[in-house]
Parts: structure tokens; sequence; C-alpha cells
């Protein structure tokens, strides 16, 4: 209770600085007074930098409304509830302020001398102000000597006839006029800036020439003598013709970079009547030294015969967000000096050896998001240059055209097998394909080069002959998350999947379905400083499972038990959240150490918390005492277990009703461990019986591999002495030089029970369903169920009944099916544990156990 009560009071404490905080106030500083009501200025101290009164009912601004702040650097006064009058030299008690933010506020009287005074100002904001032409062309910005950025963004302003005063603005910079209509700009109105370079002029979304015929002969070119480093008219409805118009017209201006996205040249997909950019398009930019063109987000379906022709100084082409198909011959002749070409988003389904001709300087080419299936294998080869290709989102089958690419994107393809091909690289990208065999991975690790390796959600679950892992691979992060490695490692095999990896430094294995980490897997990782097996099923982990040098280890749902603190002492961090921990008094060094270390313990504490028993649920290990374990041990754990026992099946009753199939196998581990502390003393005292054999296992030696992990790992004492069964099976217990139906003899009649592991193997192969036979006519001689059948893959009904005596067993006994779902793996062997123990008296006849659940399970 007390824990509790101090838990609540940490959450009140924590969060009392921001109670304190007051929103109509200043601290000296920064005068914050959003919503606060205000008709006029607050009195606020002289020490002022930042005023803050948007969003207030301020009706007019004096030249007494301020207080002298000569402090003062910005001023917000934007987004009031009512309209604005602002009169003569209305901040001229500001004399240092650098912003000046009027932004959202219907000004309904501007007086021409209303910015007077402001030497200092830096950035005027007047966007939707409810401005017109009038604030361009009477000089309400004179002698603003600092002005640099000034935004017009959303108002009325049809003409951009400025005013003289304009050429004076010695300091503008950037001027934007987003999203007011002014159809038409020329040469006279934008006198005022000629032989100025502007960082910025934005007529996006204006109109601009494609309302009205422009007679470009009158008009003349609106940048005459300006050098603009960027100019943006996207959005303005621009065709081909226009854009030709246009670029004819403006000849010799400079224009660094050309933003125009959201324009509607080219026909999009399906259609005709609307014409792709040619040759002509672009050519008046010639002299113009174009270093970025953007024409993404258009209708561009084909790039034609030399488009670009003239861009010679391009740097950067983005064609993104179009439509395109179809690449003609030479579309990108002449641009010796591009480096980038984005061709993001758009509909290209192949590509050919002669696409990119004429980029001798590409470097980063972005293929991303079209629907590329095939490449022609020379494709990118004559790219000297190209050290970054993004094919991400594409449908790509074979990665065969991929030479000498420092950094490559293949994310989002369907990669099901990688070619042999030579490749040399830094950084690979391959997430999200569909990569099954590890030799794709062994494979990828010998790329010389290699630093990044990305393979997060493939199928990498198979492993058939690995090649020899060599030394000294170069290899530093590696991302394995949601693959299937469980499946790999069970086989026994690629438990070398790391060897070599000498410099590797991190490592990603979240959601691979791990309930074990093969022995010395991570030896070979001496420079490895951060692992996560985030997300897998590993109950327990040993010291010496864990990578020599590792830092930061994020083991965060799992199943962990009762980790052992020893484990986690060597790291500097380490995510334990969320996993299954049993608080009974084997935890109690595990929290202790929780409680004292130094070891960085990430996420919140009541994200560690206790999964049994039932009362303890959800409980945080921070606030349980262990003193009661320390002093009465003993007396306390008998306690525990049979508290256990009692809500342990309980628990797992309801679960399995209502959980059965989500959670089944990772609640009954819990409960088997729960189990095997309670009766670690039973079994091992189990009475001895007068069979030799507690089964006999009668499998196809084409299966033996699978059978002594699935099956003999777990259950046979030779193998591990936390096993409880001693089996018999031919490759192990037959005497060597006997006749083999001699043998099969002896082990079925030498076992209290016999298991056949029916498998397409085994119905192929005539001494398993001799030794089925004898099986089945000792458990008839016997009256009893000594026979135990479990159908292993997918045998249909039929399959099984070609064979007389396993039909004769089929038809009148129930058999056992292995499980598809891994999880239900251990709640399948503990089920057949219990009926190899199971004794039965030889009066009751064909009684075949109760397996009907287990079949219907499966
Ligand atoms: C502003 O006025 C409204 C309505 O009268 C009131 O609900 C609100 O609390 C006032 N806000 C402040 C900060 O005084
Ligand atoms: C602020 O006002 C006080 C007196 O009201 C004056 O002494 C002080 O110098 C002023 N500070 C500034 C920075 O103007
Ligand atoms: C482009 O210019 C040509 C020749 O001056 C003219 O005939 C045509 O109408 C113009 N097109 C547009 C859309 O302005
Ligand atoms: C290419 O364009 C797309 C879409 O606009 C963008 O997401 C991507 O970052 C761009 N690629 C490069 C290399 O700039
Ligand atoms: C591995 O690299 C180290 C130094 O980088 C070198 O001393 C050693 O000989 C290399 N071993 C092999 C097998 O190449
Ligand atoms: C934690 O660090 C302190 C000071 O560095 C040291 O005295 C103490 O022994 C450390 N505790 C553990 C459990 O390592
Ligand atoms: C944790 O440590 C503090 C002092 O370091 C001690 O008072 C407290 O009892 C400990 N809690 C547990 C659960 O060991």
């Amino acid at each position: 209770m007390g824990d509790h009560l101090d838990l609540l009071l940490g959450v009140v404490l924590m969060s009392s600085p921001v109670l304190g905080f007051s929103p109509c106030s200043s601290n000296g500083l920064i005068a914050v007074y959003y919503f606060c009501n205000l008709t006029e200025v607050p009195q606020v101290p002289n020490t002022t930098e930042r005023l803050l009164l948007s969003f207030n009912y301020i009706k007019s601004i004096t030249a007494t409304s301020f207080p002298f702040l000569e402090q003062l650097l910005l001023l917000e006064i934007g987004a009031q509830f009512t309209p604005l009058t602002i009169d003569q030299e209305a901040f001229r008690n500001l004399p240092n302020l650098r912003i000046l933010d009027l932004g959202k506020t219907q000004i309904d009287f501007l007086h021409l001398d209303a910015f007077q005074g402001l030497p200092r100002l830096f950035e005027l904001r007047l966007f939707s102000c409810g401005l017109s032409d009038a604030v361009l062309k009477n000089g309400y910005f004179r002698n603003l000597e600092s002005l640099s950025r000034l935004d017009l963004s959303f108002n009325h302003i049809h003409s951009l006839a400025l005013h003289p005063s304009f050429r004076e603005l010695n300091s503008l910079e950037s001027v934007d006029f987003f999203l007011n209509q002014i159809p038409i700009v020329c040469e006279p109105e934008l006198q005022p800036l000629q032989g100025k370079r502007l960082s910025l002029l934005r007529l996006a979304s204006t109109t601009l020439y494609s309302r009205v015929s422009v007679d470009w002969e009158r008009c003349m070119n609106p940048f005459r003598n300006m050098v603009l480093d960027t100019l943006d008219v996207s959005g303005n409805g621009w065709t081909v013709d226009i854009m030709r118009n246009f670029s004819n017209a403006i000849t010799g201006s400079q224009i660094f970079s050309l933003v125009l996205t959201h324009h509607i040249m080219g026909p999009g997909f399906g259609f005709q009547n609307i014409k792709d950019p040619d040759q002509n398009t672009f050519a008046g930019l010639a002299r113009s030294s174009v270093r970025r063109l953007d024409l993404s987000s258009g209708f561009i379906f084909s790039l034609s015969y030399r488009l670009f022709e003239a861009l010679e100084e391009l740097k950067l082409l983005s064609v993104a967000q179009n439509k395109i198909n179809k690449i003609a011959d030479e579309a990108f002749y002449g641009l010796n000096n591009l480096q980038v070409l984005n061709m993001s988003f758009n509909l290209l389904g192949e590509l050919y050896n002669s696409n990119f001709y004429g980029l001798p300087n590409v470097a980063y080419i972005d293929l991303q998001k079209n629907h590329i299936g095939v490449i022609q294998e020379n494709t990118f080869r004559s790219l000297g240059k190209l050290s970054t290709l993004d094919l991400r989102d594409n449908a790509l089958k074979t990665i065969n055209f991929i030479s000498s690419i420092s950094t490559i994107y293949l994310g989002g393809n369907k990669l099901v097998t990688l070619p042999n091909i030579p490749l040399t690289a830094n950084f690979i990208q391959l997430s999200e394909n569909k990569l099954e065999n590890l030799n794709n991975l062994y494979f990828l690790l010998q790329v010389p080069h290699l630093q990044i390796l990305i393979l997060n959600q493939n199928r990498l679950s198979f492993c058939a002959q690995p090649p020899v892992p060599s030394e000294n691979l170069s290899l530093e992060q590696l991302y394995l998350g949601e693959n299937m490695l469980q499946l790999a490692w069970e086989t026994g095999s690629c438990w070398d999947v790391f060897k070599g990896l000498s410099r590797l430094q991190v490592l990603y294995l979240h959601n691979n379905y791990l309930s074990f980490l093969p022995p010395g897997v991570f030896s070979y990782l001496i420079a490895l400083k951060t692992l996560s097996l985030n997300s897998n099923r590993l109950t327990v982990l040993s010291l010496g499972d864990l990578p020599p040098n590792l830092e930061i280890l994020d083991v965060s749902r799992n199943q962990l038990l009762a980790p052992d603190p020893h484990v986690f002492a060597p790291l500097s961090v380490v995510d334990i959240t969320h996993n299954k921990f049993i608080c009974e008094c084997e935890l109690s060094t595990f929290i202790k150490w929780l409680n004292q270390t130094n070891v960085t313990i990430i996420g919140s504490p009541d994200d560690i918390y206790c999964l049994y028993p039932n009362w303890l649920l959800g409980t945080p290990l921070y606030s349980l005492s262990t003193e009661d374990c320390d002093e009465e041990e003993s007396l306390k754990s008998l306690k525990f277990s049979l508290f256990i026992l009692f809500t342990v099946t309980l628990t797992l009753f309801l679960m399995t009703v209502f959980v059965v199939t989500k959670f089944r196998g990772s609640c009954f581990l819990c409960y088997k461990t729960a189990e095997r502390l309670l009766l670690k003393d039973q079994t091992q005292t189990r009475e001895p019986d007068t069979y030799r054999y507690d089964a006999y296992l009668c499998f196809s030696s084409k299966d033996f591999e699978w059978v002594q992990n699935a099956l003999l790992k777990h259950l046979d004492t030779q193998y591990s002495n936390r096993n409880r069964f001693n089996l018999c099976f031919e490759e192990r217990d037959f005497m060597p030089g006997e006749d083999l139906i001699a043998n099969i003899h002896t082990a079925v009649w030498n076992s209290r029970k016999i298991i056949c592991l029916v498998s397409r193997h085994f119905l192929q192969d005539g001494w398993c369903l001799e030794a089925f036979s004898c099986a089945r006519s000792r458990s008839l001689a016997d009256l009893n169920s000594t026979l135990i059948m479990v159908v292993v893959g997918s045998l249909s009904q039929y399959q099984l009944m070609k064979h007389a005596s396993v039909r004769g067993f089929v038809q009148k006994q129930q058999y056992l099916r292995w499980p598809e779902d891994l999880q239900d793996v251990d709640w399948f062997l503990s089920k057949l544990s219990r009926h190899i123990l199971k004794k039965e008296k030889k009066k009751e006849q064909d009684t075949s156990i109760p397996l009907q659940t287990v079949a219907s399970i499966s």
C-alpha cells in the first residue's frame, strides 16, 4: 500500500512545474499573452525581448500603444479576433525590433507611415492581412533599410507594380507573394528590383500567366537584370506553351533554382490531348545558369528526345511524382553536370541500357516508388560516378544489373534470392523483400567494404549448406529484425553466420521468434556494442550467451522469467521491459540488483512487472520487497509454490479459453517453468518400472535430424539432463550386427510406449511400416494403447489409408498431429510426455487416452 502512495505522490510532484505555468504574464524576457482577452497592449517590463500578443482583441495601435522597449526583438501581434488599425509610427517605441509579425490579422487601416521608425526591422510578416496592391504601389516600406524578408502571402494583391522606394531596400532578400491573384507581371512593374539579387521570389499559386494571354513582346522580361537564387512559380497551371514562352522571355536572367512543381505539363496516363515538354520547352533557359530544376508533381508521361539539352549547368533535376512511363533516347543528353536525378513516384516499368545515356557525372538516381520489374544489365554500368541508387518499392526480382555502387536501396521489392554477382558497396538496404535462404546473408556479408546491411522484414529462415564464412569482414551494422532465424537455428545449422564479423558494432535481431540462442553464436562479435533481441521468445539468458564487449542490450518483450543479474552486470544500458517475470523468491536477487545497479535500465519502471502470481500481476518489480525471502526462504517459497499451482492452473485454464490462439505458446512456457520448479523432486524420484525404455521412437532415418531437434533434444535424458525419458531409437540403441527385425521386436517389447512418427518418408520406408505393424500387434495383445501415432507434415487421410496397418490403426484409434504453429510445440511435447508416462490397466480396451483435444487443436 505504502509503495502505491509514493508512486502517486511522485506523479503529482513531477507534473507540478507544468501546472505552475501561467499564460498571461512575463518573466522579464518573454511576455506571453495568448488568449488573454486583451483590448490593448499590456504593460510589460522594459527588459522584455519577446512580446507575444496574438489571439486577443486589440483594435488599434498608435504611437503611444507601446511603452519604450529598447530590448524588444520580436513582436507578435497577429491573429487578433478583431480588425486592426495601425496608426502613424505605431512601433516607434520599439527601436530595435527585428521581427514584426502581423500575420492573420485583418488590417482595416494601415497608415502610410505605420512602419516608419523601425531601422532594425529584418522580417515583416504580413500574410493573410487582407492587403491590396496599394501596399506595394505606395511607399509603406520606405526607409526599412534592414528589411530582408517580406511575407505578403495570402492577400489580395493583383499587381506587382512596386513603389520606387523598393529600390532603396538594399537588404531585401526574400519576397513571398504566394496565393495572391497576380495574373501578369511585366518588366516595368518590377523595375525597382533591377540590379538586385534575391534569394527567393515566390510567385507560386498566383495564376501567373495562365489566365490571360500574354503579349511577351510588350511585356518583355520581368526579371531583367536580376539574379534570383530561387524563383518559385509552382501551382500556376503552366502548360508546355506557357513554359516555353516564359523561358524565352526571361532569357539571360540568372535563376539558379527554378521551382515549377504542381504544373500541368504532360498528358498524364492514358490521355493524349496535352503535350509533354519537348526540346524547345526549356531552350530559353540556356543562358540562365539554372542549376536546380524541380518539375515534380505534374503529368509528364514521356521524357522526350534531348528535353533538357539547354540546361548545361543543371546539377539537380527532379521529375518526381509525374506519370513518366517512357524515357526517349537521349532524353538526358547534354546534362553533363547533373549530379542528382529524381524520378521517384512515376510509372516506369522497365529500364533499358540506353535510358541514362548522357549523364557522365550523375551520382544519385532516385527511382523509388515506380513499378520497375526489369532492368537491362548495363543500364547503370556506364555511369562512372553513380554512388547512390534508390530502387525502393519497385517490383524487382533480380539485381544482376547492380555493379559497384556504394549506396544501394532495394527495399520493398520482390527479391527471393540474390544472384552470385561481384558486388562492392558500403551500404545495402534490402528490407521488405522475400529472401529466404541464409546463403543470401552469407553472400552479402562477404561484399567488400560493406558497412551497413539492412535486411529487416525478409523471410530468412532456411539454412542449407552455407559457405564457410571468411575472416575480417568489414560490416559494422547489421539489421536482421522481423525474419525467422529461429527456424534456421533450430535445425542446428547456420550457427556460424556471424563468424568473421569482427568489426560489427550494431546488430538487430528483433522479432525473429528466437526461443534460444545457439551456443557461441555471438562469440565472434568482439566489437559489438549494441544488440537488440527485442520481441523474441527467450526464456533464459546465460552468461556466455552475450557477445564479450556488449554495452547496450535490448531484451524487452521476451519471456524472461527469472533472469540472472550477472548476465546484465557488464553492460552499461539494458532494456528488460515487458518480460514475464515470476515474482517469487527466486527473483529476489534480480530485484535487489535492479534496485542498486549502476547499469542504466531504460523504459518506464512500470513496464518491468510481474506476470505471476496473479495477485501480483502488473506490479512493478521496483515496488516489491524481498525482506521476507531473506528471512524465511524455505517457508515462503513453499507458500508461493502452492499458491502458484493454484493460480497458474486457474489462469491457464482461463487463458486457454480466451486467448488460446494468440498466446497459447507463451502462456504454456510460463506454466511449464512454474510447474518445473514445483515438481522438481517428484519427477526425479519417479518409481522405476519393468520396461527398459520409456518409449521406442520409430521414424524414418531420413527424418533423423528433425526428430533429433524436435523431440530427442527435449525428451531424451542423454541429450540434456533436464529431460526425463529414456528413449530408444535405431540410430543409437539397436544392436549393431543383429538382424533389424529382431532389433525392432526387442525395442517394441522392451518399451512402455511406442511412438511412431508418421511422415512422408515413414510411409515410403518398409522397415518403418514393419515396426508399425509390430507395435500394433503388441498394442492389440496388451489390449491397450501402447502405440502412439504422430502424423508429421501435411499428410492427407487418403495417404494414411493407403497402408493396411496404418489404416487399421487410424480407423479404430485417434492419433496426434505434430502442431503446425511453432508456439504449440512445447505444449504438444508435454502432452506427449504425459502419454508416455501414463500406465493403463490391461483391461481397458481401446481407450486411446483423451487425444481428441490434441488432434482437434492442430
Ligand atoms: C476571456 O473571456 C472569456 C469569455 O468571457 C472567458 O471565458 C475566459 O476565461 C477569458 N480568458 C482570460 C484569460 O481571462
Ligand atoms: C528600465 O526602467 C528602469 C526604471 O523604470 C530603469 O532604471 C532601467 O534603466 C530601465 N532599463 C532599461 C534596459 O531600459
Ligand atoms: C506563346 O507565344 C507564341 C508566339 O509568341 C504565341 O503565339 C502563343 O499564343 C503563346 N502562347 C501562350 C500560351 O502564351
Ligand atoms: C525525390 O522526390 C521525392 C518526392 O518528392 C522525395 O521524397 C525524395 O526525397 C527525393 N529524393 C531525393 C534524392 O531528393
Ligand atoms: C585481419 O585484419 C587484421 C587487421 O585489420 C590483420 O592483422 C589480420 O591479419 C587480418 N586477418 C586476416 C585473416 O586477414
Ligand atoms: C556503482 O558506482 C559507484 C561509484 O562509481 C560504485 O561505488 C559502486 O560500487 C557501483 N555499484 C555497482 C553495483 O557496481
Ligand atoms: C532499495 O534500496 C534502498 C536503499 O538503497 C533500500 O532502502 C530499499 O529497501 C531497497 N529496496 C529493495 C526492494 O531492495
